[in-house]
């Protein structure tokens, strides 16, 4: 399995273009199964849950074709009506597929997802909701989907899941009636799925807030959409400028979705000025700490950064406090921060303690997962020394050639 071999020391500096954040495409891909035509996509990243989505696609009969970061799926004739179960082990959030092929299906099977790493990460929103449109679910190792038609009503979230959120509006697009989600979730991505399906038809309302709206129509059309920009990658590469002493200009964002992210940087003294279309960070003289640092829902800061700021924090003047409200095991991180020198604590499956250390070391580590690889990754661009980092094919999952972009912005990286 490959691994980076990272040597330390570097300045990040330079000019950034970020393509479609992963969060976006993968629910814009399941909801181009909703329209029975041509979907072009631009912006698309090239990761590997984007291929894992495609080949989740093409299984069902989709004919895909994907070419310079423009993906187009034709989905006018679906071939199956089950998900094998190797794609929803492989990759959790193919459970976003659900509501758009029960829209289009009266019977749709799927597995139910594996375990995840950085939490249990049940599905009971996701499952319950659908049921309320009037899908008739049995569930076993087998998700069994059933339903004559889909009925718009006023659905109540527990808690403010997105992928739960996604699938509701995926299966009530075409329902009978209205459907009201409550207590919706409001990031970004949800915004970018809204405009999506509404360009090729839907009469979707609210995305971004917490109550959204959706009238069921009865067709759907042909659409093009550019993915928005991916907010998660952007702020872990503006951080890679900052631990290592850099300036790092980034060509394209969207300013509301990076401030959770840039008003801790600027906490920690770093500078961020905005210019026409995207920013420039410029990181302190001395990294400050931010002293107690909270994920939440969108606007908060988001669990998705919290692994690449802790590594920021490793070097701070200072201590930290890390407390994650969205995931319970998600800092698996800290142990390996602590092979570099790094001095962390964790105080219960929520809470992290972090206090500065002046220095970081190269060491020998290993991915947990997706962001705590990316955090590692950071680690080793500041560290003293050579880095080994194995099991990179979670941060695969959902940076598009990160070793290629850090080396042209000063890094020293291997894949090997
Ligand atoms: C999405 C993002 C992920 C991000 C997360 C939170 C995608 C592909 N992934 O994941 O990167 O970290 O939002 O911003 O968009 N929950 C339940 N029951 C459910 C669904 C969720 O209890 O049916 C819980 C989860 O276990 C978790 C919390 O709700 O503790 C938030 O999960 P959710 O918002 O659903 O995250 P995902 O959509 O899986």
């Amino acid at each position: 399995m490959s691994k980076y071999l990272i040597t330390g020391g570097n300045k990040i500096h330079g000019t950034l273009s970020i393509k479609g954040a992963k969060n976006s495409i993968l629910p814009l891909m399941a909801a181009s199964l909703l329209n029975e035509n041509i979907n072009i996509i631009h912006n698309v990243p090239l990761i590997a849950d984007v291929y894992t989505m495609i080949d989740i696609l093409k299984s069902i009969g989709c004919k895909i074709d994907l070419n310079d970061h423009v993906l187009v799926i034709d989905s006018s004739n679906l071939s199956s009506n089950e998900i094998d179960e190797g794609y929803v082990k492989k990759m959790r959030s193919s459970i976003i597929v659900l509501g758009a092929m029960i829209s289009r299906l009266e019977h749709v099977k799927i597995y139910e997802p594996g375990g995840c790493a950085i939490g249990k990460r049940p599905i009971d929103l996701h499952l319950n909701s659908l049921r309320q449109l009037g899908v008739k679910i049995e569930e076993g190792s087998i998700i069994d989907c059933t339903r004559k038609k889909i009925i718009g009503n006023d659905i109540i979230l527990d808690s403010p899941s997105v992928g739960a959120t996604e699938n509701i509006i995926l299966a009530a697009v075409k329902a009978e009636g209205i459907t009201r989600i409550y207590n919706a979730a409001k990031e970004p991505e949800i915004e970018d799925l809204q405009d999506y399906v509404n360009k090729m038809g839907a009469k979707i309302s609210g995305a971004g807030s917490d109550f959204i709206e959706i009238q069921g129509v009865d067709k759907l059309d042909k659409v093009e959409h550019t993915v928005i920009p991916d907010r998660i990658a952007i702020g872990t590469y503006m951080i890679a400028s900052a631990i290592t002493g850099g300036c790092l200009e980034v060509d394209k964002i969207i300013r509301p979705h990076m401030e959770p992210i840039n008003k801790t940087l600027i906490k920690a003294g770093c500078e961020i000025e905005y210019t026409k279309e995207g920013l420039i960070i410029t990181s302190p003289k001395k990294i400050q700490a931010i002293n107690f640092l909270k994920t939440d829902i969108h606007p908060n800061f988001p669990t998705d950064m919290q692994a690449q700021m802790m590594s920021l924090m490793t070097l701070s003047e200072g201590d930290n406090v890390f407390y994650e409200t969205i995931f319970e095991n998600r800092f698996m991180h800290c142990s390996e921060l602590n092979k570099m020198g790094a001095n962390t604590e964790t105080l219960s499956s929520h809470l992290c303690r972090v206090s500065g250390v002046d220095k970081l070391y190269g060491a020998k580590t290993t991915s947990p997962d997706l962001r705590g690889g990316a955090a590692l990754v950071l680690a080793a661009l500041a560290a003293e020394g050579e880095s080994e980092i194995s099991d990179i094919y979670h941060v695969e999952r959902g940076y598009e050639n990160i070793e290629g972009i850090l080396n042209s912005l000063g890094a020293n990286i291997k894949k090997i």
